[in-house]
This record gives structure tokens, sequence and C-alpha cells, in this order.
């Protein structure tokens, strides 16, 4: 069955990026209604794409945004804040990161869990490499996407048995405004956008959207970390 064509998606940040990208993707593939959650304004010329003000630090907005969302089969966190100029020597630039990263993502998800719930639908979140090896020109952001996988994995355990599938995308540098400053090779945010609800569409726990982060998704998914993580989920599984 498709997770895509014919059902209600709300995508967060989905106003420039890979955001914006997955949005013109879900479109493309048939999505019934795409909830589009911004912190600015947003007019969108096709009429399946409903605005939502949501900025995911604002228990307000995330609270009104669950209200105004009829239902539910897919969550895409997508929304992500990534600061230059970060050493680790500045607490409140670290805090900055887990609002949006770890916090925001944990806040949107259990406020549309119901929905998603009642749809047994799924979510999915836009982690990075950094994830996994701390990137040193982005340190504490990298700190936020590794406390977001473990988020991530302890939700995927807790929620399999109330038939909510979470995944992860495991995603390399891209062409946004979040990498202007870094002058190596990118992937496109349209390309990212496809591959990641390719990846969904074959029930990929992890997905690895581009070249840089596919090299690394054998030894994941056959490697000893992963074994970990389903022998530990399996003490919760219902
Ligand atoms: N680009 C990469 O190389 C890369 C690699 C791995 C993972 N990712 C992840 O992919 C996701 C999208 O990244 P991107 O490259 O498209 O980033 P981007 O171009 O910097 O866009 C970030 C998006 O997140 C939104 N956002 C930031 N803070 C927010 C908040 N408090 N509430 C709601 N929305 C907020 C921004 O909204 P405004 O326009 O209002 O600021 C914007 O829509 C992020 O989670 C990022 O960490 C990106």
């Amino acid at each position: 069955m498709s997770t895509v064509s014919g059902k209600a998606v709300l995508v967060t940040g989905a106003n420039r990026g890979i955001g914006e990208a997955v949005v013109r993707e879900l479109l493309a593939r048939g999505a019934a209604r795409v909830y589009a959650g911004t912190r600015r304004p947003l007019e969108h010329a096709d009429e399946r794409v409903v605005p939502l003000p949501l900025d995911v630090t604002d228990p307000g907005q995330i609270r009104a945004a669950a209200e105004a969302v009829e239902s539910l089969d897919l969550l895409v966190n997508n929304a992500g804040l990534a600061l230059l100029g970060d050493d680790l020597s500045d607490g409140a630039m670290l805090e900055r990161h887990f609002a949006v990263n770890v916090f925001g993502t944990f806040g949107v998800t259990q406020a549309m869990l119901p929905a998603l719930i009642a749809s047994r639908g799924a979510v999915v979140t836009m982690l990075s490499t950094s994830s996994w090896a701390n990137m040193p020109l982005l340190p504490g952001y990298s700190v936020s996407k590794a406390a977001a996988f473990s988020l991530t994995q302890g939700l995927r355990a807790h929620l399999a048995g109330r038939g909510v599938r979470v995944h992860a995308a495991i995603i390399g540098v891209v062409d946004t405004d979040m990498t202007a400053a870094f002058d190596v090779p990118k992937a496109s945010p349209g390309a990212v956008a496809a591959a990641v609800l390719d990846g969904l569409e074959r029930g990929e726990d992890e997905i690895f959207p581009d070249p840089a982060s596919a090299l690394i998704a054998d030894a994941w998914r056959d490697g000893a970390f992963k074994a970990m993580e389903r022998e530990y989920a399996a003490l919760v599984a219902g």
C-alpha cells in the first residue's frame, strides 16, 4: 500500500530547502492533502496544500496545528536548525539546537500521535550522518541530531505496538541554505526528497537518500548496532 498516494501528510519547515522539496514530491505522488507547517505565512498554488503556522518550539502553535489536522497518515519532521560559529563553548547555542531539533521534533510528534495511531500511520524524521559522527563544523547541531536519532529509535520501539512506523532519514550534505557556507559535494533537495519517500515505500527503518549516506547503509543495516537496537526493542514489544 502506498504511504503517500491519497494520504494526508504534515511537513514541518515546509517553506524552503528539503521541506519544500518534500512537499513538491508528495504532491507529484498524489498525496490527498499536505499540511505545510511554516513559521512565516505561506501561500501555495496547489489546493491540496493546507498552510499551518507552526514554529516547532511553540507549544501553542503545536496544539493548534494538532487541532487543525483532520486526519494524518504521515508526519515528516523536517524543521531543523544548524548554527554556524559553534565550537561547543556556549551552552545557549546547544540549547537552541535542542529546542528545534530534539524538543521540537518530540513535541510535534507527540501532538500528532492520536491522529497517527488512528490511521496506523508513520513518522519520518530528517536526521544526518552527523547523528553518528560529530561534524566539528556544526558540533552542537551534531549533538542534537545524535539525540534526535536516539529519540527516533525509542519512539520506534514504543509505537510499534500501536501501529505507527517510525523512520529515520540519515542524510549527507544537501544543497540548501543550511549548507551554503560549505564548499563540498552536495546532493539536490529534490533527489533527497524523492529518495526519502522511496525508502518509506520500502518500509526501511533507516533511509539513506543520497550518495554519501548510501555508503554507510549496508554497514548499518547488517551491523552490530542495528542488531542491538532490535534486541533492546524486544524488551518493550507487546
Ligand atoms: N542540508 C543538509 O545538508 C542536511 C543534511 C542532513 C540533515 N538535514 C536536515 O534536513 C532538515 C531540512 O534541512 P534543510 O537543509 O532544508 O534546512 P534549511 O534550508 O536551513 O531549512 C530549515 C527549515 O526548517 C525551518 N525551521 C527552523 N527552525 C524552525 C522552527 N523553530 N520551527 C519551525 N520550522 C523551523 C526553517 O524555517 P524558516 O524558513 O522559518 O527559518 C526552514 O523551513 C533539517 O532537519 C536538517 O537538519 C539537512
